[in-house]
């Protein structure tokens, strides 16, 4: 990553937390001129310069500021993802999307720099029958949105004049595994696929959020931010654009019901996002869900 200064160890960076996952790894590249940024991960990736930090562990975090700091601002990508196998593993889902925000919150509040932390549709629902306002009461459904609520609860909580959250969906990008990676390779095998299609959201590419989330750290008021590509569909209609748009003709795509397809964690039906407050922030939305597939299908890293 570029620094602003020949030392190091002089120059104030951004440190980005889940720095090999999908959309963190993608925070790293969109990172602006004049930025300088450091990742922590789990595992090795480019960028990542701190592997291995339990991000839970309150003198881990601090070790982790005085090592590789002074940090001008956090964006907290990390996170239990894993939305079905969370419903039995509640304990390590609540300490990494729950608990490392209070703690990584606390250390921002010390260091009086502002943290921009990623959440979830999932804190919500999914009976509203409008896109949901950030000021919309929560209702999570699965432990995951319960864990990544309290996660958004502890680091307000812990730094209030200092923290952003950035409430996101159906995400996909260069890196990692997602919807579009997984229907592709489905479609290329099989002559027919079932996919959901009472299940509405917007499909967001992290190509579209990340410049997004350095925008909402730099220049948005601390408070909750909604961010998603705009426009929204189903699944099923995701996948058909998807089919589509990789010229796939061999697969036959059919609608079902959440009912026919059940999963561990209940999803929200419905959780399109207001991101009026976003807009305004930046002076303009993410791309329309379409334009952006198009986009990350047409690039060369998809
Ligand atoms: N994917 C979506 O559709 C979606 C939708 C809405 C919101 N979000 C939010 O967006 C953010 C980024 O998600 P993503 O899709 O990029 O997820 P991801 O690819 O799973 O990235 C998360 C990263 O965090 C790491 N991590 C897990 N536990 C950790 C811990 N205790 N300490 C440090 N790092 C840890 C993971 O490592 P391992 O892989 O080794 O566990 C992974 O590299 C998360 O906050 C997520 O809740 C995602």
């Amino acid at each position: 990553m570029s620094t602003q200064d020949s030392d190091p160890k002089k120059s104030a960076k951004v440190l980005v937390t889940g720095a090999a996952g999908m959309l963190g790894s993608q925070v790293l590249l969109s990172m602006p001129d004049g930025e300088s940024a450091v990742g922590t991960d789990l595992k090795e990736a480019p960028g990542v310069v701190a592997v291995g930090v339990d991000l839970a562990d309150e003198a881990a975090v601090a070790q982790l500021f005085a090592k590789h700091g002074p940090f001008n601002g956090v964006i907290h990508c990390a996170a239990y993802t894993a939305v079905d196998l969370a419903e039995e593993e509640t304990v390590l889902a609540q300490r990494v999307n729950a608990d490392a925000c209070g703690v990584l919150a606390r250390a921002c509040a010390a260091a009086q720099i502002p943290l921009a932390m990623v959440s979830t549709d999932f804190v919500f629902d999914g009976k509203s029958e409008r896109p949901y306002l950030e000021s919309d009461p929560t209702g999570p459904l699965s432990v995951y949105g319960s864990t990544k609520l309290a996660g958004e609860e502890q680091a307000l909580a812990a730094h209030p004049t200092g923290t952003r959250i950035v409430r996101t969906q159906w995400l996909y990008g260069p890196r990692g595994k997602h919807f579009p990676r997984t229907i592709e390779a489905l479609a290329r095998e099989r002559d027919e696929l079932k996919i959901v299609s009472d299940q509405i959201g917007s499909p967001t590419s992290t190509l579209e959020l990340s410049p997004a989330l350095w925008d909402v750290l730099r220049k948005g008021e601390p408070g909750i931010y909604h961010a998603a590509c705009e426009e929204s569909c189903s699944w099923y209609e995701f996948a058909c654009a998807i089919v589509v748009l990789c010229g796939i003709e061999s697969v036959k795509l059919m609608p079902c019901s959440t009912e026919e397809f059940p999963r561990p964690a209940v999803r929200p039906a419905y959780s399109v996002l207001d991101c009026t407050k976003l807009r305004e922030l930046r002076g303009k939305p993410l791309a329309p869900w379409r334009e952006a597939l198009s986009t990350y299908l047409g690039s060369e890293d998809h």
